[in-house]
């Protein structure tokens, strides 16, 4: 771990640099290998699987009551089941006016901002795209951060010190039981991070507790099932919950939340960076778009949309080229 926090950015050329001198399997640390090879990544990530998330890293999110952060393969299969239906293609589709609706906002903030001569922030836009979107999907009730004046940047800057404290943690695991154990009016004076740690698992518990409420009080007038009210309220005969505790809820929440901001809307940010300063690749993707859709003020319908070979390249490059972005920030 130290060795790879040296160097930090760069650690993946290191790697790369080692590969090339070792070959494809190479010892990185006591109990750390690296491979290269795609035939051990398939036999590693394919399910069921012998190997577990290593606890050390996981741990160090502080969020171990998420299904994120289980090590057992076998307690993970079961957590993630109660998930999968909600990441369905059928669960997707019906999110599309959703998603239609706050992608719309974009458009308006941004003819805004050309009439009115001054920049338009796409960094926290897409983000807050993003996490305007899971929230609502969530929670049935969006966080709406595209409608703030910050364009939800101080919420964006909380989720983003989460990323902070496991670089710490992973060197001084020590530490993860006395810092999960402290006041919660003391995590943010001992490190902005904690403090945001606390800050977002407290909403979070909020928000569980508001699904909780408006599923009691509104028994059968939810018409559109959200990931919470799936996990607290289960479809099945019997009713047994997967995800039962409190703090099992808190933390699939903030694990949600988190997995959905910074992601997408990276993704999001690396492709309009693209499209845009490109101009070859900003005509033939408008051109594609305005042969689908020649009435620019119809619905880009998403059935239609992900037909299109040329905006499809477009997304699968973007996801290609943010990872390795990625990849180079951790
Ligand atoms: C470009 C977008 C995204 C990328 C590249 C991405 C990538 C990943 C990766 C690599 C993992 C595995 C992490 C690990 O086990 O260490 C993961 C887990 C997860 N992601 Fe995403 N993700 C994206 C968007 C989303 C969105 C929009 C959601 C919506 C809620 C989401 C929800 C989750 C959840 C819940 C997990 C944990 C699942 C589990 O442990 O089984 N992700 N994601």
């Amino acid at each position: 771990m130290l060795y790879r926090s040296y160097y930090n950015r760069q650690y993946y050329k290191r790697i790369e640099q080692m590969h090339e001198k070792y070959g494809p399997v190479i010892r990185t640390s006591p109990n750390e290998i690296h491979l290269m090879d795609p035939e051990n990544y398939d036999r590693i990530y394919s399910s069921p699987s012998r190997y577990e998330k290593p606890a050390a890293v996981y741990d160090s999110y502080l969020s171990p009551a998420a299904a994120f952060a289980t090590p057992s393969n076998e307690v993970h299969r079961v957590r993630r089941a109660a998930l999968n239906p909600m990441f369905s293609r059928r669960m997707v589709l019906g999110l599309e006016d959703v998603v239609q609706s706050k992608a719309w906002k974009i458009i308006e903030l941004t003819t805004q901002a050309l009439q009115e001569n001054r920049p338009m922030d796409f960094y926290h836009a897409f983000r807050s795209l993003s996490t305007d979107i899971i929230s609502d999907f969530a929670f049935d009730k969006s966080f709406n951060l595209l409608d703030s004046p910050d364009l939800g940047a101080a919420y964006l800057a909380l989720i983003r010190q989460l990323n902070v404290g496991p670089w710490v943690l992973q060197q001084l695991p020590f530490l993860i039981p006395l810092v999960t154990r402290v006041p919660p009016w003391l995590a943010p004076l001992l490190s902005k991070s904690l403090g945001s740690v606390y800050e977002i698992k407290q909403q979070c518990a909020d928000q569980i507790e508001d699904v909780r409420a408006r599923l009691t009080t509104q028994k059968g007038v939810h018409d559109r099932p959200t990931i919470f009210s799936q996990l607290i309220d289960p479809p099945n005969t019997t009713g047994d919950r997967v995800c039962s505790t409190d703090d099992e809820l808190r933390d699939e929440a903030l694990s949600v939340l988190a997995a959905a901001s910074d992601t997408t809307g990276n993704a999001m940010t690396v492709a309009a960076y693209h499209v845009i300063g490109n101009r070859q690749i900003y005509d033939k993707l408008t051109a594609e778009l305005k042969r689908a859709f020649p009435d620019a003020e119809a619905k880009l319908d998403f059935l239609k949309l992900e037909k299109l070979p040329y905006l499809t390249g477009v997304v699968k490059e973007s996801l290609r080229l943010f990872l390795v972005q990625s990849t180079s920030i951790q």
